[in-house]
């Protein structure tokens, strides 16, 4: 299964100057839920900006500069490399915003929490035709930044 999994702000800002902008307690609970002990494929910049390999699960960097090694870590020049690379187990495809465009056309699921709030940005999750997938609301949390886990799972089985 591949997959990808984001968080967005309601005007689909992911990042900005290369960190999340926001820090909402408890957010990242069902990223770490769902990765753990799977395969986890981000670009490289994602990577830097958390700065060593995520415990309990596959890490794979996508990157034509770098090369990063490790316990579990291991990079890969495309995404169809990494996919490759991660074998049968399930991947979550963990942005940014060039590796999700990539794996629009090709995951079956799409993990999604919708931040509640417009926030400020220069990084954003791409546009996807919304037809094409059946979208379940899973949770709404609320709280001073409310926010709400959404699955997206493709109506036709992908191609890859
Ligand atoms: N809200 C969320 O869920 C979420 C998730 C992830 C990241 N973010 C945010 O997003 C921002 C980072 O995203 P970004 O789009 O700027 O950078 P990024 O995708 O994390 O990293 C970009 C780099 O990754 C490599 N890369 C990415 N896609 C590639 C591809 N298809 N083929 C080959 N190499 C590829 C390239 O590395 P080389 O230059 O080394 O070749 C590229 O320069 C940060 O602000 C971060 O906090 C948010």
């Amino acid at each position: 299964m591949v997959a990808l999994i984001v968080a967005f702000a309601k005007n689909r800002v992911i990042g900005n100057k290369g960190h999340i902008p926001w820090k909402i307690k408890g957010e990242q609970k069902r990223f770490k839920e769902l990765t753990t002990g799977n395969v986890v494929v981000m670009g490289r910049r994602s990577f830097e900006e958390i700065g060593r390999p995520l415990p309990n699960r596959i890490t794979i960097v996508v990157s034509n500069t770098k090369d990063f090694t490790g316990e579990n870590c291991y990079t890969a020049g495309s995404l169809q490399e990494a996919i490759k690379l991660a074998g049968n187990r399930d991947v979550f495809i963990s942005g940014g915003a060039r590796l999700y465009e990539e794996a629009l056309p090709i995951v079956e699921k799409m993990y999604i929490t919708e931040i509640d709030k417009i926030i400020d940005g220069d990084t954003y999750f791409p546009q996807f035709a919304d037809g094409d997938f059946i979208k379940e609301v899973n949770e709404r949390i609320e709280g001073e930044i409310p926010y709400k886990y959404v699955t997206y799972t493709r109506k036709n089985k992908t191609l890859s």
